[in-house]
């Protein structure tokens, strides 16, 4: 199969130099992009930055914006057999980006943010025969909270994870159905997991 993979943060500039994010290390993506050339898988990563070498064998590419991973996964997703979702993408973006760097004035400053595109939501919608796997970080009502998401963004399935498992070497994950059923849970390693969720989706996500 072609895989589409994203991974990592996303950046949303308030000026040229300032801007929001989150702790995403990208390790989860990463470990999935290596488990699934290790199992003869083609890997398309677009990856925000983070501080990992691109697995051998990746054809990556590298964005900062979500604007920018949202533009390179459309262009990319049509030519995939499917996509397995797990950059932390930064929802917010402040409304107007400004030019050069803010200067210190002594007064507080207030920062009007908008919400940022939802890339996945969109490669959703757009699916037809491909399959989508989506990834939720939760630290309240996981399981409600997972499902709306699935149900939003058309996935096949979700992968719900909770906030431990941001900048962690292991994480513990449960896998849902459309119907809310649990597939499988992995418990460990994240380059363990990533092998096991390969092996899923090889299994129940894509069809023999
Ligand atoms: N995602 C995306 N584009 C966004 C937000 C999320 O593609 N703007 C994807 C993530 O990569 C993940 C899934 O959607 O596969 C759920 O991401 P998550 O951050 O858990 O949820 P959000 O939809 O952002 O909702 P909230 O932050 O309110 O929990």
């Amino acid at each position: 199969m072609r895989i589409l993979i994203t991974a990592g943060p996303t950046r949303e500039y308030v000026d040229d130099v300032r801007f929001l994010s989150n702790a995403s290390s990208g390790r989860m993506g990463y470990s999935i992009a290596a488990a699934a050339i290790a199992a003869g898988h083609e890997v398309i990563l677009v990856t925000g930055p983070v501080d990992l070498p691109v697995p051998d064998g990746a054809k990556a590419t590298q964005i900062e914006t979500t604007d920018e991973l949202r533009m390179s996964c459309l262009e990319l997703f049509p030519r995939c057999d499917g996509v397995i979702a797990t950059a932390a993408v930064c929802d917010y973006r402040p409304r107007e980006r400004v030019q050069g760097k803010i200067t210190k004035t002594g007064d507080p400053i207030v920062l009007e943010l908008v919400e940022t595109s939802d890339v996945l939501a969109e490669l959703g919608q757009q699916k037809d025969h491909r399959w989508v796997v989506g990834f939720a970080l939760e630290s309240q009502d996981p399981r409600n909270n997972a499902m709306r998401k699935l149900r939003m963004k058309h996935c096949d399935c979700i992968v719900l994870n909770d906030t431990s498992a941001i900048s962690s070497l292991e994480n513990s994950v449960e896998i849902l159905s459309p119907d809310a059923e649990t597939l499988a849970r992995f418990t460990g390693l994240k380059t363990k997991i990533a092998r096991q969720l390969i092996e899923f989706i090889e299994l129940e996500v894509a069809g023999p």
